[in-house]
């Protein structure tokens, strides 16, 4: 053996690939080290010189590697990936080179090939690129929900003018008068309207829920109680509750909406009839936000309908996306369910095929019951409005028609009002006034309401404040004493409730 040939061996036998030659009639006529191991990991088999190498292979795995083989002693150069090994021991990918051997002729006298186990490799380019499409997907639902939060916000402020002047014009018609049925048609509409707002402010999470613990199955019960007749006799309901006693991080409004948005959908989807199932249960699930496996309840919501492609599934909770016809559908109710599930901490999962029905789960984080011994965030039950009896209120909002209108339903009952188109102005005239309270809009350019409310507060130590707003951000709250938060579109009865309760 010559100086060069033993490099050659050294070589071939010190590295982590598998080589092997053969001859024209597929016999091992040499291989290293590596592929005697690593024949032996996948096949439990020590390969002898002399074996013909396909019949070593399972009959279905023979055929392949016979052909890749014939390729090259063909004279082919090529590189494939393929599957090996016995599936009850391990089967890992490989990457495989092949070429002909030739003699110092030419002539091909056999082939080589030299493999690599390529099986991590592949494991962690599947995960980046299944990482990479999660973050795609919430950076474009952040996007989306951006733009969605700020359309709604200004629209939020258009319906409140449009609500307001309409309940404020409505008391001033007498009961009979013909043109009131236009006006409560016309309010009828708003509130439509601002519906639909509500559903894009809980997709784009900007308008802040009360979260709080609830027993699960009692409140999922009490929302589908509130289907009612809107299924049709077509659809066969089955309720199969299973988290008894366990309590979830939810918003009860919510997720009355997020049954009704999900059982609509459903009945939609079986035109000719079908079965709806809702059911609970406890599951461990990752949080979306990242982190450890964690318990969530899950709701789950099955029909038997036509089911959805993986593309129309991929776009489903997008706003405003909808396969529907003009007018049967705006798209919105996916959205509503998911801003849902992710402001209480869970998530949404979509599992549907064309023809296979459609199940989805809301999962939502479990938390332990001693927590729903919290007091309410936001005051509830009715209170009688209180009347003005001439104290004065300031408003303050950039918006003209969203000030006037608050302003003149004080005045309807009784206040006195003082108004101020921006944060500066305001403060002005509460350096010579102290009113009873002040209600001052959160977004504002410039000065922001809650920047305005502490100076305010400055001034005068416990002055009520009440926000409004469709947006807010409750940390920016937490400095200002006594604020009471209403949100957009605001309707009479709720400013008046407000107000008298910060007036006491
Ligand atoms: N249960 C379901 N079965 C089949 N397809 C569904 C189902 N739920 C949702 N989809 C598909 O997802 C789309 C979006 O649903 P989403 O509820 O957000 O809007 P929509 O029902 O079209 O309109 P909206 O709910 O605002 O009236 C639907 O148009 C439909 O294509
Ligand atoms: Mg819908």
């Amino acid at each position: 053996m010559s100086g060069s040939e033993d490099l050659w061996e050294i070589i071939g036998q010190s590295g982590a690939s598998p080589i092997c030659a053969f001859d024209k009639d597929c016999r091992l006529i040499a291989f290293n080290r590596a592929h005697s191991d690593e024949f032996f990991r996948i096949y439990a088999y020590r390969v002898q010189i002399g074996d013909i190498f396909p019949d070593l292979f399972l009959p279905e795995q023979a055929s392949v590697i016979r052909g890749f083989m014939e390729r090259a002693l063909k004279g082919e150069i090529f590189t494939v990936v393929e599957e090996f090994g016995d599936p009850d021991v391990v089967r890992p990918y490989w990457e495989i080179h092949y070429a002909p051997l030739r003699d110092a002729a030419g002539e091909i006298i056999g082939a080589f090939h030299h493999a690599q186990d390529i099986t991590g490799r592949l494991r962690a380019e599947a995960e980046l690129r299944s990482a990479q499409d999660t973050m795609r997907q919430s950076q474009k639902m952040e996007a989306i929900g951006q733009l969605t939060g700020g359309i709604a916000h200004d629209f939020n402020n258009l319906l409140m003018a449009i609500g307001g002047n309409l309940e404020l014009l409505s008391m001033k018609l007498r009961a009979d008068h013909p043109a009131r049925k236009y006006v409560e048609n016309a309010s009828l509409a708003a509130s439509k309207g601002a519906r639909l707002t509500s559903q894009l402010l809980a997709f784009s999470r900007t308008q802040k829920m009360d979260i709080r613990p609830a027993e699960l199955d009692p409140a999922l019960e009490a929302a589908i109680g509130l289907l009612g007749a809107t299924l049709g006799p077509m659809v066969e309901l089955e309720i199969r509750l299973g988290a008894g006693g366990f309590w979830a991080a939810t918003a009860t409004d919510q997720l009355d909406l997020a049954i009704l948005n999900l059982a609509m959908n459903a009945r939609d989807a079986m035109p000719n009839g079908g079965k709806l199932t809702f059911s609970s249960r406890l599951c461990r699930a990752r949080p979306p936000s990242g982190g450890p496996e964690a318990d969530f309840l899950c709701v789950s919501v099955s029909d038997t309908g036509q089911g959805m492609s993986a593309a129309v599934a991929a776009r489903a909770v997008e706003p405003f996306f909808t396969t529907k016809e003009r007018g049967k559908g705006t798209g919105l109710g996916l959205a509503q369910v998911y801003g849902f599930v992710r402001q209480c901490g869970g998530d949404l999962r979509i599992f549907s095929a064309p023809g296979e029905g459609t199940t989805i789960e809301l999962l939502l984080p479990r938390v332990g019951a001693h927590l729903a011994d919290r007091p309410s965030p936001t005051p509830t039950g009715l209170r009688q409005p209180d009347r003005g009896q001439g104290q004065t209120i300031l408003v303050i909002d950039d918006d003209d028609s969203v000030r006037t209108v608050l302003a003149d339903a004080l005045r309807t009952v009784g206040f006195k009002v003082m108004e101020a188109n921006g944060g500066e102005e305001g403060l002005k005239q509460l350096s010579t006034v102290r009113p009873a309270a002040a209600i001052i809009d959160f977004i504002m350019p410039g000065m922001n309401g809650a920047e305005v409310a502490r100076l305010a507060q400055v001034r005068h130590p416990r002055l009520p404040v009440i926000f409004v707003s469709g947006y807010y951000d409750t940390i920016a709250l937490d400095g200002i004493s006594g604020a009471t938060v209403l949100r957009k579109p605001v309707d009479m009865e709720g400013l008046h409730r407000a107000v008298s309760s910060a007036l006491n």
